[in-house]
């Protein structure tokens, strides 16, 4: 099997981006994209493109041919869904074309552009679509819903407390505030996160990620040709997927996001580490809940103590592990197709001592952790700066 290798990155800053659109921002982030890894789009073999509902948000479906020519790429191009894990899905799919020998150079982009729906009464609905129709959205259960049920039921089994759940915000905006990419750029207090609105309780506005747009994307390449485009070439380690039932009310553990812990296991095995090995990890903070269960269900903590470890300041910048850099999902913002790759081209950053001031120290190891709806799907990579 041939190893894959990251050699350039290019991103759209995540935002309201009321006067820009979905061909846009694409276009925007290609061209970063084909500039950093100094690649001409006559050698880009295929593209990849990870969205979740354009058709919904943008009332533009088959956007694998709206993409790739508009920016002089007319390779073929297919459009991979797996709802907020679109983005890591479709850099899986690249990189199995390449392992198969199938093709040398992908480009995989994730985008979403979420604010051309103004009502948040029809993004929410659009969101929605990712849980199960018939049970949850059908019955009138938001995503901000089906995770305080999930938040509550934690309190209830572990005793988590609001205050660990605030402690997740606080540090992610503090992240964000040293992102110059961040949708929000602002540190905020324990305070400000619970006094903030209620948005599904226990669920506050600060508890929450915001509605985003942006675009990302990167070029995959054989390992025999990335010196070609860069001197740093960044690895994939390893990946791995698990998925589980999409209503909750049918899993095992609402409190346990099993498809991570699927994920987790394929992903750590074929990179051959454990956890001790990782020394910094974007995960899916779409609630702050989803990481504290991130933090549990990958492992870095005893289950139930994900808060707790949180408001111990063991997930700092640059503490037992730096979690989320970027200032995740939380305070970099959350497109949702794209968060998989944004997520990717942080660790790409970190691991090239590329990050600026929220540079992590230890960066041998990279891991993203990309989850999709209420976490029915799970995408876990491993990257590293060496082969
Ligand atoms: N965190 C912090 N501030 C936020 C925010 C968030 N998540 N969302 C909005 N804001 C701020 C805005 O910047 C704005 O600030 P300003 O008045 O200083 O300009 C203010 O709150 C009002 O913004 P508005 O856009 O009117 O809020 P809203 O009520 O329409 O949306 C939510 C708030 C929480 C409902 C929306 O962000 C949301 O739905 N988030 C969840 C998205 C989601 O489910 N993603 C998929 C996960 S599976």
């Amino acid at each position: 099997m041939e190893e894959v290798a990251i050699v350039g990155v290019g991103n759209t800053k995540v935002g309201e981006w009321y006067d820009n659109s979905l061909r846009g921002l694409t276009d925007e982030a290609i061209a970063k994209t084909l500039q950093s890894a100094n690649i001409s789009p006559k050698e880009i073999d295929a593209t990849f493109i990870g969205s979740m509902s354009p058709g919904l948000f943008n009332q533009q479906e088959h956007i694998s041919a709206l993409i790739g020519p508009h920016s002089g790429i007319t390779a073929p191009a297919l459009r991979v869904e797996s709802a907020c894990a679109s983005g890591s899905s479709a850099l899986r799919v690249a990189m199995m074309s390449i392992e198969a020998g199938y093709y040398d150079t992908a480009l995989v982009i994730g985008v979403e552009k979420m604010t051309d729906l103004i009502d948040i009464g029809d993004v929410t609905t659009a969101l929605g679509t990712a849980s199960d129709g018939e049970w949850e959205l059908g019955i009138g259960a938001t995503f901000p819903a089906l995770f305080a049920l999930i938040m509550r039921a934690h309190m209830h089994k572990y005793g988590s407390t609001l205050e660990e759940y605030a402690s997740v915000a606080v540090k992610n905006h503090k992240n964000g505030s040293l992102n110059p990419d961040a949708q929000f750029q602002k540190l905020i207090s324990m305070e400000t996160v619970m006094n903030s609105r209620i948005i599904a309780e226990p669920i506050r506005l600060f508890d929450c990620s915001p509605v985003s747009d942006g675009a990302a994307a990167l070029i995959v390449t054989k390992k025999d040709l990335a010196k070609k485009y860069t001197d740093d070439p960044i690895y994939v380690k390893g990946t791995g997927a698990g998925i589980d039932h999409i209503a909750i009310h049918n899993r095992k553990d609402i409190t346990t996001l099993e498809s991570t812990k699927r994920a987790t296991k394929e992903a750590f095995k074929r990179a051959k580490i454990k956890i001790k090995d990782i020394d910094f990890i974007e995960v899916h903070d779409c609630f702050t809940i989803a990481e504290v269960l991130a933090l549990e269900d990958i492992g870095f903590c005893e289950k139930g103590k994900g808060g707790k470890f949180s408001l111990e300041g063991e997930t700092a910048l640059n503490s037992t592990i730096s979690v989320n850099p970027s200032g995740g999902l939380k305070a970099k913002g959350h497109p949702v197709g794209a968060t998989g790759i944004y997520q990717v081209i942080e660790v790409f950053k970190q691991l090239r001592n590329e990050a600026g001031k929220r540079q992590v120290t230890k960066n041998d190891i990279g891991v993203t952790h990309n989850i999709g709806g209420s976490g029915a799907t799970s995408v876990v990579n491993v990257f590293s700066r060496g082969d």
